[in-house]
Parts: structure tokens; sequence; C-alpha cells
């Protein structure tokens, strides 16, 4: 036994840069991802996918396949456990019964998973799944996505399908300027650095699962839903994971591997590839906007309208909410906003980096700046003098809405007052130039976790919470949240996280992750410091206390609560090859008290880079003919890299939300907001031409 103190000095680690704590392990290979963990007696499983993207399975023909060497069971849906989908999960929603394999012989997308082949080696199943032969009935398919499908239609997601507020068509009608375009972007897929993995073990009627997730306390919820058990029988693990963006939650993957290993007893892992990923990690919908914009001659809004339609799968409504950032960003006497979706043969999309908003900003974003040309202002000027002062639809207070601080800041350091407005008159030899704005908000929620720290007898303390770090810097973040909460300095602290043994928690996703679980270490800290004297003696096991925040974020005023940010870029085009080149990038945001400035700069110039990213590379073509998507690895399907990725800056504004225990927002997604819209505005600037579809390809430069 010894004694501890919790000292009285202020430590203030929040607001100090400081390095991952397992920065170390990662670039040392020390840390392991969900398919790196070696296991004893471990088969390997191969997903076989559908070639057709309609009809029935007629006949898998598994005999051939068994015969081969090291292969040790084909799964499919005449001989797969069934598994139980009729539940409401974690989110709020129905499983995608995309997840539910091997239920039935119905394709409804090509690339859906027809059969698992599990043998002894992973090449031994690769080998034996490429020549399982597969007879379908194939039926007719259509993928084509257009704005006149007549059977379009309002879906509620996680957000009313519509709002309507005042006399839309009225006020447009008196308005002295109107801009009334259509938007376009295409389907886009998350391509995290690592591919889903998943290694399912049963004990004694006990499974341990080893994961790449987003949140360990989602995968139990639905695994057990889905195989009946009970979730204290469920024990998912996921210390490290190489990236979601959306994508890892519950999938197909982790369902065929749960099976295998129950149906052959012993463990089985199932790793997706790069492949695989674009059919089965779920995608961003391709979306049509329009926006209807009504102003008076010095540019107030009297009508904003905007109006968009996504594409899901015949089997489950997913819905890109990209409307929703028109209810919350500018005032207008009359506002009209909705979402609709067409169902086609495709797989299921899901969110993806910023979901609603990424998409929805560079419509929005981009017509204030048509708007903004037609009524001859300062395209801040005119966001400016449209700022609201309560929710423009809902009407309630705003938390916190430093949205005019962070244009002002961006201003200034990007040096706006030295722009020309006029368009298309800067050369850089061969090179035209051009820079443009746009504003970015992002949701900023809360979601109930327990976390548990105990006062070790060494004068250190073990955080515990079944948070997930995809990469966001979560497991630093909380250290030193813990530490000021604590008053102790943060090498006292051992932070412990993605095990779901560490009891419920929230997503990392929605930007709520690192809010959500602070805000348990805090709540778990004031209690440990109300049982430690300082002075007196820790047991040898410690003294552990448990929070729950499950009706203090319940508690949470209704407002209306985000994160913020004004975006800036500068572009240079050629216009003999089309090529668009971003020189510049600054974003100033507004999110909340920012953790740990560090890992925050990387995540906000992060999602600066899946902006830029969005504006002029990514873009899964879909194939009419065969229905499948073209290209479907990263030689085909464009992301980023590091020669594509300018100068770039990204830094932030005061902003504190008042009800949150340390001040958080949310800065997992704000940053990717508004970057398309600013790359669009800049090359008209440079140009003087629109282009309203995304990416913005050389060929359409032309
Ligand atoms: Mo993010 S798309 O909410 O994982």
């Amino acid at each position: 036994m010894t004694t501890t103190t919790v000292t009285a000095a202020p430590v203030r680690a929040v607001g100090r840069g400081h390095v991952r704590v397992e920065g170390r392990d990662k670039v040392t290979g020390a840390a392991r991802y969900a398919g790196e963990v070696p296991f004893a007696g471990l088969a390997h499983g191969w997903l076989v996918l559908s070639s057709v993207a309609r009809g029935r399975i007629e006949e898998i023909v598994t005999a051939p396949v068994l015969e081969m060497p090291g292969v040790l069971a084909v799964l499919h849906h005449g001989n797969a456990p069934h598994v139980e989908t009729d539940f409401v999960g974690m989110m709020g929603t129905r499983p995608d019964p995309t997840c539910a394999v091997f239920q039935h012989d119905r394709v409804p997308h090509l690339g859906w998973p027809v059969a698992l082949v599990v043998a002894e080696t992973s090449e031994q199943a690769r080998e034996a799944a490429e020549s399982l032969v597969v007879h379908y009935d194939e039926q007719p398919h259509d993928v084509e996505f257009s704005a006149e499908d007549p059977d379009a239609r309002h879906v509620d997601g996680h957000m009313p399908a519509v709002t309507d507020k005042g006399d839309l068509e009225a006020e447009l009608a008196a308005s002295a300027v109107v801009v009334d375009v259509e938007y376009t972007t295409p389907e886009e897929h998350h391509n995290p650095m690592e591919p889903h993995a998943a290694m399912a073990r049963w004990d004694e009627g006990r499974l341990e699962l080893i994961d790449s997730n987003q949140s360990a306390t989602w995968v139990v919820g639905d695994i057990a839903q889905l195989f009946g058990l009970d979730p204290a029988s469920v024990h998912v693990r996921s210390e490290h994971v190489g990236g979601g963006f959306g994508s890892k939650g519950v999938r197909a993957h982790q369902v065929a591997a749960v099976m295998a290993a129950r149906v052959l007893q012993r463990p089985v892992r199932v790793v997706l590839t790069r492949r695989q990923m674009f059919t089965l990690a779920g995608h961003r919908s391709p979306t049509i906007q329009r926006v209807r914009l009504g102003a008076e001659a010095d540019g107030r809004l009297r009508a904003l309208d905007h109006r968009s339609l996504s594409r899901t799968s015949t089997v489950y409504d997913f819905v890109e909410p990209s409307a929703g950032v028109a209810r919350v960003m500018y005032d207008a006497d009359a506002h009209h906003t909705e979402n609709r979706v067409v169902r086609l043969d495709v797989p299921s999309p899901t969110w993806m980096r910023g979901p609603g908003e990424a998409p929805g900003s560079f419509a929005l974003e981009a017509a204030l700046d048509e708007l903004a040309e037609k009524c001859g202002l300062d395209p801040i000027e005119l966001r400016l003098r449209n700022e609201p002062d309560k929710g423009p639809v809902s009407g309630l207070p705003f938390a916190a809405r430093n949205l005019r601080a962070c244009f002002e800041e961006g201003a200034r350091r990007f040096g706006w007052d030295r722009r020309d407005p006029r368009p298309g008159v800067r050369r850089d030899g061969r090179w035209l130039l051009g820079s443009g704005t746009a504003g970015a908000s992002f949701q900023a929620g809360a979601l109930p976790s327990t976390a548990t720290i105990t006062a070790e007898a060494d004068g250190t303390f073990t955080v515990r919470i079944a948070a997930a770090d995809i990469g966001t810097g979560a497991r630093t973040a909380l250290t030193l949240v813990a530490a000021d909460a604590l008053d102790v300095p943060t090498d006292r602290i051992r932070v412990r996280i993605g095990d779901s043994a560490f009891g419920p928690a929230g997503i990392a996703g929605g930007s709520m992750g690192t809010r959500s679980w602070s805000w348990a270490v805090t709540a778990a800290s004031s209690e440990l410091r109300e049982r430690l004297v300082p002075g007196m003696e820790i047991p040898a096991q410690g003294i552990t206390v448990r929070s729950d925040t499950t009706e203090a974020v319940a508690a949470l005023a209704r407002k209306e609560r985000h994160s913020y940010g004004a975006q800036f870029v500068e572009v240079a085009v050629d216009p003999a090859t089309g090529e668009v080149r971003v020189r510049r990038m600054l974003g100033i945001f507004a999110a909340g008290r920012i953790v740990n400035p560090l890992t925050a700069k990387g995540q906000f110039t992060g999602g600066m880079i899946w902006g830029l990213s969005m504006a002029l590379h990514e873009e899964a073509a879909r194939d009419a003919y065969f229905g499948g998507p073209v290209g479907a690895d990263l030689a085909g399907y464009h992301v980023a890299t590091h020669a594509d990725v300018p100068h770039i800056e990204a830094d932030w504004v005061e902003d504190v939300d008042p009800e949150d225990p340390v001040g958080i927002k949310g800065i997992g997604e704000v940053g990717i907001v508004g970057v398309a819209a600013a790359v669009a505005n800049a090359v008209w600037h440079a140009t003087g031409v629109r282009h309203r579809s995304l990416p913005i390809r050389p060929d359409r430069i032309l």
C-alpha cells in the first residue's frame, strides 16, 4: 500500500499540444490492428460477392470447392444460421439487411455477399472463393440516378424529410434578385487506410470479436440482437482502428465471421479487400440538389429553398440529408428544405465524412456566391447580412454561434480585403488565379457514455472507456481531460479504450466521440476526487468509480448546437489543360474548446483535405450495364495525395459550449464542410465560369 495525493495546483493539460500517447506503438508497428492479432487455430473466411446486380441465386456449386486444399466450409443461404433483423439498434435505426448475410436467395445489387469460403489459410480461402461457381437467375437492374425519377420519396431519416416556414413562393416572387440553380455531387467511398476486418471466437456460449470499428458498444448491441445473445456474453475489442469515416459499424464481414466461427467451432477471421470495400463498406450517395434564393437588392434573404435528392438501395432507406444545412446556416423570411431518396439496385449508402453537410454545403454555399455576384456584394458581407439570431427554422436559441468571428479572423489572415471581386482577371503565366470562401457548420451533440477510473496504489490513475480512436487522437485527448479533471500531470494517467467490457459508450462518429467520452471521464473524475482524501491509503486493488452520463446528456437544453467554420481557398486554373491546382487553404473554426491543439490541427486539416479531394478528385463511376462501380480501387478512385495538398492552415477562435463540462463541441467533421464550395467559388473567380458538378475535373473545365 502507498499513499496518494491529488495536488491542488492547476495543471491545465487541456489546450496544450500533446503528442499521441500511442504514437510510438503506431510508428514502430507494435500497435496491432484487427486483422493482425495472432490467434491459435485461426481459420480464414473469404467472402464471395454476387456478379449480377439483380436476381436470384439458382445454385451454388460447392462440391468441387470443398475438395480444394485446406477448405473447411462454404456458408451460404442454404446452410447458414438464421439471424434476427427485426430490432432497432443503438443508432435508433433497424439494421441494414446487407449485414444479415446468407438469409435468402435474392440479390439486390452487384457485390452482394452470397457465400463465405473458410479455409486453413487466407490464400486457400481466396483461391477457393474465386473458384466457386454460382448460377443466377439474372433480372434487369436499374442503377441510373436521375432527377426525374418518379419514385423519389420523402423518408424521415435522422431528421425530418421536409421543413417549411413562411410563404416561399410569395417571397421568391417579391425578391429583387433570384438565384435558381442545380448542383450535383457523385457517389463517393470512404476508403479508410485499414480495411474492415473481424476475428470471431466462441468459447462456451460466449462470443469474442476482435474488430475494427467506430464503437465496440454498437457492435456488441447489433451482434447480440442478430444472433439472439445476451449482450453480456458478447465481448468486442478494437484497440487500434485505421480510419472509419462513417463506414465502420456492423457490416457483413463481422456477421459472416461470427457465423463461421459458430459452425466450425474455431476462430475465424474475415478481412475485406479494398475492392470488396467498394460494395460492402457503404458509400456516400450521389446527390442532385436544387437551391433557390430570393433576396432584396441589399442581399437580405427573403426566400431560401434547398431540395436534395439522393439514392439508396432497394433493401434499406438511408437518406443523405443534404438540405439539413440550410435549416441552420442563414436567416430568411421563408424557408423550404427537403431530402428525398430513390431506391435503385445499388448497395446501401451510409454516413460518410460530414453526412448531409458536406454535399449540402457545396450547393448552398456555392449558390450564395452566385447571389453575391448578382447583388454586387462581397460574399462574406452577404453571409454576415443574413446571420440569424436564433435557429432560422427551429426558432431555438443558439448554444454559441461564432461564425462571424470565423469569417472576420479568416478574412484578416487570408488577406481577403486585397481581393479584386472581378472574375477572370488575374494571371500567373499560364495560370488563371482566383480565391473563394464558404461557411461551414456541423451539428454538435453528445451520446450517453460510461467511464470507470481507478486510483491505483502507485499514485497513477487508470481510465477505462469503450471509446474508439479511429485516428483522431481520442486516446490522447481523454488523457488530457482526465489529467485536468483529476488535477494531476498527464504521466499519471493511463487511458484504456476499445473494449466493450468497459461498459457502454457513444460512437466515434457524428463528431461526438471525444465530447461524449470526455463528459463521462469528467463525471467519473469528480466522483473519484470526492472519494480521495489527501494522504489516504489506497488499497492494492485501487479505488474505482464509475460514471454514467445518460441523464446528463439527456438534460442538455434543446438549442441549435453546432460547430462552425469559414473556409478560404486560392486556386490556379490552367485553361489549356483544365487542371485546377489549389495553392492555399485556410480554415478558421469555432468548434468548442480545443482539447489537444496538435491533433486538432490534424483533424481540421484532414477534414479540409477530404474537402479538396471531394472538390477535385473523388468520384465513383457506376456502370449502367453491369451495375457496379468502375475502377473500384485506389488507382481508379482518386483521393487527394500529398502532391495535391498545398499550403494548408487550420486555426480556431475562442468558442465554448457553455453546457458541456469541458466546453467541447466537436471537431471531427466540420473541417470538410464548405471546402468544395470554396474551391468552386475560387474556380469561378479565376475563370468566370460556374462549375456546379463535382468533382471539377479537367474535362469539365475545358
Ligand atoms: Mo462520421 S461520417 O459520423 O463517422
